[in-house]
């Protein structure tokens, strides 16, 4: 019997038909999400994890059907500005549920924060540097408070999102529990936090299970010091996210009851009342969206042949920014040079192309030597594996309007963001002019 909740989606797994016909009816760029698939990806999490809390870190994909998916999951939302809070708010997370992390927080976003705590005074802020702590207080906020460490270890798929050991983020290992005790006079200090980075991949677990430990280490120390100071006690430890998914075609996908079982024993004995927390971002959402592109260009060069798109850097920044690979899957429907219609993908040959967007930058590509049944103008790409820090990273460089998204919830289509016309581009230039001649 096919597995009904696979470890992956692959962008094969995409019903090909389904995927033509929206493109024909909402044009491209357009990026699809399926929300049964984050559903899946959320039960799949809490079976690894039956006794953890287990967080949906709100930045791989902040859309709303999203988030409500992983509320009624019963995941809760870890939250990296009070953007990000905002739109937790809106899908109906409420303050128990809410988990604002704060990097070197802007003064409008703790303003924020401490306002909505007024409200909701269950949330927990988690902070990475002691003066986080009086900016908050300097708001009157004496609420419930995480201490993000530096574990001094990290892991990721690149050097630039490997976050354990840099310095950027949290308090340093060797601090950390007098931070924490400091914090306990003046805050509800409920948890100690950790994130070795994004994209762990299986041969990186041994940095992550001694990241854990040491985060075991910290939570006996804070429960029983030694030397007479007050104990701390916590409610939870978060070990962060990262669980990484496979983007190349034949890698393996991450086992994920086996990373659960290596993580509880690397942090365990946890004291009496303490849970395990994690706060996966990718592995909900990165499996679940595609991003389909059509071909408008087929160049034979001496060296390749580029294959030029309507989607590029702007759309999908990950190949640019990290060299990262995403699946690209040519499912037809394109035109031969005379005008007739292009065989079926089935019966063309591959070819190896590059895949380059409509930027002005040589880094704008989607992917560089890949063998596709052999594109022609008019053929529709699904690149694979995009829903997570897809349309999140998008921008609007070079004035180019962000792409729509379609989400698929139970099969039915519904436009989730609506492309973005000309017009936007120039919103807020339009309005500051107004607001200029409001003024004189
Ligand atoms: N918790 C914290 C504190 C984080 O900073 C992050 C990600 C996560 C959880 C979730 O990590 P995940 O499970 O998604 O790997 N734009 C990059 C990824 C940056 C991740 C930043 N922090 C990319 O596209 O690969």
């Amino acid at each position: 019997a096919p597995d009904e909740n696979p470890q992956v989606r692959r962008v094969s797994d995409w019903d090909a038909d389904r995927l033509r016909d929206l493109a024909a009816e909402h044009e491209t760029p357009l990026y699809v999400q399926d929300i049964d698939r984050v559903r899946e990806n959320c039960e799949r999490l809490l079976a690894a994890f039956p006794d953890a809390d287990v967080r949906y870190a709100v930045k791989a994909h902040t859309g709303r059907a999203v988030l409500e998916a992983v509320r009624d999951a019963g995941l809760d939302a870890e939250c990296a500005s009070a953007g990000e809070v905002d739109r937790a708010l809106a899908a109906g997370f409420d303050g128990s549920r809410l988990h604002y992390t704060a990097v070197n927080p802007p003064a409008r976003d703790l303003d924020y924060v401490a306002g909505v705590a007024a409200a909701e005074p269950d949330l927990t802020v988690t902070v990475g540097a002691v003066d986080t702590l009086d900016r908050l207080a300097e708001r009157g906020y004496d609420g419930r408070v995480c201490v993000r460490v530096n574990p001094g270890v990290g892991a990721g798929h690149h050097e630039k999102v490997t976050t354990g050991g840099a310095a950027k983020f949290g308090i340093p290992y060797d601090r950390a529990a007098d931070a924490a005790r400091d914090a306990a006079e003046r805050f509800d200090v409920v948890g100690i936090h950790a994130h070795a980075g994004s994209g762990i991949d299986p041969e990186q677990l041994d940095s992550h299970r001694e990241l854990v430990a040491r985060m075991g280490d910290l939570a006996r120390e804070l429960a029983d010091p030694d030397g007479g100071a007050a104990p701390v006690d916590l409610d939870y430890v978060d070990v962060g996210g990262g669980f990484g998914v496979p983007y190349e075609e034949d890698a393996p996908p991450l086992d994920l009851p086996a990373v659960a079982e290596a993580t509880r024993e690397a942090v365990a004995p946890l004291p009496d009342g303490t849970d395990l927390a994690v706060e996966p971002g990718r592995y909900v959402v990165a499996d679940a969206g595609v991003l389909l592109t059509r071909v408008n260009t087929v160049k034979p060069t001496p060296d390749e042949t580029v294959v030029g798109v309507d989607a590029g850097m702007t759309d999908l920044l990950r190949p640019a920014m990290y060299d990262a690979y995403h699946p690209i899957r040519n499912l037809g429907g394109g035109r031969d040079r005379d005008g007739g219609d292009a065989p079926p993908v089935a019966e063309r040959e591959a070819t190896p192309v590059t895949v380059a967007g409509p930027i002005c930058e040589t880094g704008d590509t989607l992917g560089t030597n890949r063998a596709l049944a052999d594109p022609r103008r008019g053929d529709l790409l699904a690149v694979g594996i995009a829903g997570a820090y897809g349309y999140e990273m998008a921008s609007q460089y070079n004035s180019r309007p962000r792409p729509a998204e379609v989400a698929l919830d139970d099969g039915t289509a519904t436009v989730v963001r609506r492309r973005e016309a000309l017009d936007d581009l120039t919103t807020v230039e339009r309005e500051a002019a107004r607001g200029r001649a409001d003024r004189t």
